[in-house]
């Protein structure tokens, strides 16, 4: 039986190469995505994969998004908790919107999800849950100071889950890109940009599918031993 995976913020950018590419693998995919209905059609009319609108940051409407999955395509085996905004701006221009809704959609998002499939994948004994985090949460990143501490969050929640899930044949790991080429870095002050990318040892933005391959290696059912990591996939611009 084809495992089951669900891909939060995933018909765009790199959820939609995570998506795509665990259904190559075989995995049965459920793609969330929060808001832009036309994006998320013409990915469902490309791939076949299909698409399920709610809002991560919302935990009711979690529940009801991994009910509907469950009653579609089965039971949940494999979570990837890639659904992720910025709001950049220095702290003193900062607004609490902003840093409220880096913080709900990118770290609350996580427990919404989790929440709503540990249950089941502690009674199947089988579970695999990866969590993309952020070079910015690892290193920090001026303008940042939200997305910053969402995806740093991110890395203590892998942590602490990884622990719970352990004995119950549950792995969580984390993803942790670098700068990819993908909407959300392509609208980062192209002046700003330049002087990342010159950072980067690799010498060039990463692509999405690299950050895929890297969560299929995760989630693979060998991967049994690999719980509580971060990998990072930056170029070289960060080694932790
Ligand atoms: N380090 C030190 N100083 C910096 C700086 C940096 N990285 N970036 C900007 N500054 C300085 C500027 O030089 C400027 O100084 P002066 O006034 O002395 O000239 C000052 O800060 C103000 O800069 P801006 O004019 O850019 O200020 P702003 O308020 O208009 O914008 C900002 C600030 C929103 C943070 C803008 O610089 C920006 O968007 N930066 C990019 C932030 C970024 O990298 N975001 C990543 C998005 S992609 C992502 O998050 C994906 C992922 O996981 C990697």
């Amino acid at each position: 039986m084809a495992r089951v995976a669900v891909v939060t913020g995933g018909t765009r950018g790199i959820g939609e190469a995570i998506s795509i590419a665990l259904k190559d693998k075989g995995y049965k995919v459920a793609a969330n995505y929060g808001g832009n209905d036309a994006v998320a059609a013409e990915f469902t009319k490309r791939t076949g994969i299909r698409a399920y609108k709610w809002d991560v940051s919302d935990f009711a409407q979690c529940q009801q998004g991994i009910k509907l999955i469950e009653s579609d395509l089965g039971p949940v085996d494999v979570l990837v908790n890639n659904a992720g905004i910025t709001r950049d701006g220095t702290m003193h221009k900062m607004t609490f919107e902003q840093w409220n809704q880096v913080i709900q959609t990118n770290l609350s998002s996580c427990f919404n999800m989790c929440r709503g499939v540990i249950e089941g994948m502690r009674a199947r004994k089988f579970g695999r849950i990866v969590n993309i985090g952020s070079i910015n949460g690892q290193a920090g990143q001026y303008g940042q100071v939200n997305y910053a501490a969402a995806k740093s969050g991110i890395h203590g929640f892998t942590k602490a889950l990884a622990q719970e899930g352990a004995s119950a044949g549950i792995t969580v790991n984390a993803v942790a890109p670098g700068y990819i080429d993908t909407e959300m870095v392509r609208a980062v002050p192209p002046n700003v940009l330049e002087k990342i990318v010159a950072r980067i040892p690799v010498g060039r933005l990463g692509k999405a599918s690299e950050i895929a391959r890297t969560v299929c290696f995760l989630v693979d059912d060998e991967g049994g031993f690999i719980t509580g990591s971060t990998l990072s996939v930056n170029g070289g611009q960060h080694m932790y």
